[in-house]
């Protein structure tokens, strides 16, 4: 039971607001056979193939973009929101719930025609996902996937990166 994807996502009721049901991945994380679990299916379709990058988007797509990097013994590149990367880079912005953000990566982060997955925790509207699949095709990476733990089907945002060339893979899904 301790391996069950679904049951080791806690649901917290009204956060960061009233009427959202917020899909907690800490304690996920925070089991070992949960975790492992979580990486080794997020990355097994490509375990056999030749992937040059994993990039993982702010923040806890750091933490499971991290480890199937190094499960798939490929590089990982950090998507951040703006100011953080301190050498050359490409931004977008993108809408959230409320306003705009932007997110940038660095320019030389890959060459042209690397293979690359986009791994974040979760997919909402997509807009937050759809934005860096932009960023990374624009410098000319080849982005062959896109994979997360949870899909919250309801939103849409799968179908939004799948509109962009891009097949995405989701683990878990709450509606
Ligand atoms: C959450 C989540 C995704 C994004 C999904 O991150 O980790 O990155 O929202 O939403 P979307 O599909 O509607 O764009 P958040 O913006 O809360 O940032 P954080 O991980 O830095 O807290
Ligand atoms: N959990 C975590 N991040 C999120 C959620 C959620 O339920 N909805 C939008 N971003």
């Amino acid at each position: 039971p301790d391996s069950d994807l679904r049951a080791s996502i806690r649901t917290i009721p009204d956060y960061p607001k009233k009427g959202i049901l917020f899909r907690d991945i800490t304690t996920l994380l925070g089991n070992p056979r949960a975790f492992r679990r979580a990486v080794d299916e997020l990355a097994s379709p490509w375990a056999g193939s030749k992937i040059d990058k994993v990039a993982g988007i702010e923040a806890r797509g750091f933490i499971l973009g991290g480890a199937v990097a190094h499960r798939l013994s490929a590089g990982f590149v950090p998507i951040r929101k703006r100011g953080k990367l301190p050498h050359e880079t490409v931004r977008i912005a993108y809408s959230l719930e409320y306003g705009v953000d932007e997110m940038e990566m660095h320019r030389d982060a890959i060459a042209p025609g690397e293979k690359t997955i986009l791994v974040d925790d979760l997919i909402a509207t997509g807009g937050t996902a759809e934005a860096a699949v932009k960023l990374l095709q624009g410098i000319g990476a080849e982005v062959v996937a896109a994979a997360f733990v949870i899909d919250l089907p309801d939103l849409g945002g799968a179908a939004k990166i799948e509109a962009l060339g891009v097949p995405v893979r989701t683990l878990v899904a709450f509606s």
